[in-house]
């Protein structure tokens, strides 16, 4: 299969990436990663989420967020929701696109929103058909798809499944999470390979975190396959509170260096996010985990 002509970017680093922050963030910071991110030419920028504080912490201030960032026309906001509870509150704070997320690992699944996978399906489904009725755009996530923390290997029928039945509530995009960073790119082709089985391969992104130094090489290998869909996150912030050890997601940065060097279009401006992630790397006070920033430094 030919590498795609252009990639949608998904940046993911305000929820995914700050989510795992120990320090509180103040709204401030987030509010003008956003903003800059947007301004890079980002097309979406996941805001943060609706899930419990008392699980997550850092994204208590989701509504704030919110309602402070400058909405660029045609750039989507999109926002965690676990349940109706998260569903209400992201409407109430006028979010106009939200994201469920399951696992493929049963394990996870329970960690992570304290339920099986059967479970939290049956609690997507009235957010699912809530979010239709009013115009809202659901994207669907699948934990875990090459592998987990507590249970290791995970079969790609089981990521199939998963995927097949976010498809059947209405998700209008599934993004495949490589969540602890384990996978290789034949695994990668793999597990994309047997999804699309299932899911049309224009609706599938790739949202792989960096744990083991495989995201580029496993980001090409699904290009391959027909993926145009990318989860980032600037200056590679992140990781999951309920996947200890596991490290940021692929670097923003990192893959559009990698894209431009392909002559794959993003729209995205590399020495923006770049300062981006200076900017929030700085707040943080560490250098930005993206090579290339550094390297660009
Ligand atoms: P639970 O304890 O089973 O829920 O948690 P509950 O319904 O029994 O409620 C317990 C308390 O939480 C109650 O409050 C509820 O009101 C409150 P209390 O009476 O004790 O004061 N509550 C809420 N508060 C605010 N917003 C809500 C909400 N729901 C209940 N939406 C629950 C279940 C799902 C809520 C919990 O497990 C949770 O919030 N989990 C979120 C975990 C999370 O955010 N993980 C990180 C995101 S996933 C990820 O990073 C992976 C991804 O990047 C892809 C990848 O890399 O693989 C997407
Ligand atoms: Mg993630």
């Amino acid at each position: 299969m030919r590498l795609p002509n252009s990639v949608k970017l998904v940046e993911v680093g305000p929820r995914d990436g700050l989510q795992n922050e120990p320090e509180t963030i103040p709204t401030d910071i987030k509010v003008e990663l956003i903003d800059r991110l947007s301004e890079a030419g980002l097309p979406v920028i996941e805001a943060g989420s609706f899930v419990s504080p008392k699980w997550v912490p850092q994204m208590a201030d989701t509504a704030q967020v919110l309602a402070r960032v400058r909405r660029q026309p045609g750039v989507g906001y999109p926002v965690l929701v676990p349940n109706m509870k998260g569903f209400d509150a992201a409407m109430q704070a006028g979010a106009t696109e939200i994201a469920i997320f399951a696992a493929a690992s049963e394990t996870f699944s329970r960690k992570n929103i304290n339920c099986s996978i059967a479970e939290s399906l049956e609690r997507f489904a009235p957010v699912c058909q809530a979010a239709l009725e009013r115009g809202v755009a659901v994207r669907g996530y699948v934990s875990c798809v090459l592998g987990c923390p507590y249970e290791g290997e995970i079969t790609p029928a089981a990521v199939a499944q998963v995927a097949a039945d976010l498809l059947v509530l209405g998700c209008n995009e599934i993004s495949l999470g490589d969540t602890i960073g384990v996978g290789t790119p034949a695994h990668a082709q793999a597990v994309v390979d047997a999804v699309a089985e299932r899911v049309p391969r224009d609706k599938l992104a790739a949202h792989f975190h960096d744990t083991y130094g495989q995201a580029l090489a496993n980001l090409l290998a699904v290009l391959e396959r027909g993926i145009a869909v990318i989860d980032a996150s600037v200056a590679g912030l992140g990781g999951c509170p309920y996947a200890e050890g596991a490290t940021g997601n692929v670097a923003s940065e990192d893959v559009l260096y990698m894209l431009n060097g392909l002559g794959i279009a993003s729209g995205v401006d590399l020495d923006s996010v770049t300062r981006a992630g200076r900017f929030v790397a700085t707040h943080l006070g560490r250098p930005p985990a993206s090579k290339v920033n550094r390297a660009l430094g």
